[in-house]
């Protein structure tokens, strides 16, 4: 299967792999599984407090192309956006702009997952979670 030229950039040049310090409260840590291929992804934004914009985002990948490729654009996009403007990224969004195929559309859910699953450490640490009724 043949990868779309931006797949293959952002997988030869990941932008933002890394780590950010998880004990910060204003760093939000997401870590997800794919069931579909074991794939694993971690990745974290550090919300600025004075603007509540997200100011930084990493990332790592144990996974396919595809998914570092994902988590790579998930966290350019998600730098600048405030935390609701980044629950509205969608994961076709990411297939789109990836022209990711069918078969690796999996691979984006696993970003759009992380950045929810984030977003959700962020908001549980700083007491922005409305109670689950
Ligand atoms: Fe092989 Fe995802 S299935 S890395
Ligand atoms: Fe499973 Fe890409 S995340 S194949």
């Amino acid at each position: 299967m043949a990868y779309s030229d931006k797949v293959l950039e952002h997988f030869k040049h990941p932008k933002n792999v890394g780590t950010l310090d998880k004990s910060k409260n204003n760093v939000g840590t997401g870590l997800v599984g794919a069931p579909e291929c074991g794939d694993v992804m971690r990745l974290q934004i550090e919300v600025d407090e004075q603007s509540g914009k997200i100011k930084d985002a990493k990332f790592k990948t144990f996974g396919c192309g595809s998914a570092i490729a994902s988590s790579s654009l998930a966290t350019e996009w998600l730098k600048g956006k405030s935390i609701d403007e980044a629950l509205n990224i969608d994961n076709m969004d990411i297939v789109e702009e990836l022209a990711l195929p069918p078969v690796k559309i999996h691979c984006s859910v696993l970003a759009e997952d992380a950045i929810k699953s984030a977003i959700k450490d962020y908001k549980t640490k700083n007491n922005l979670v409305e109670a689950e009724s």
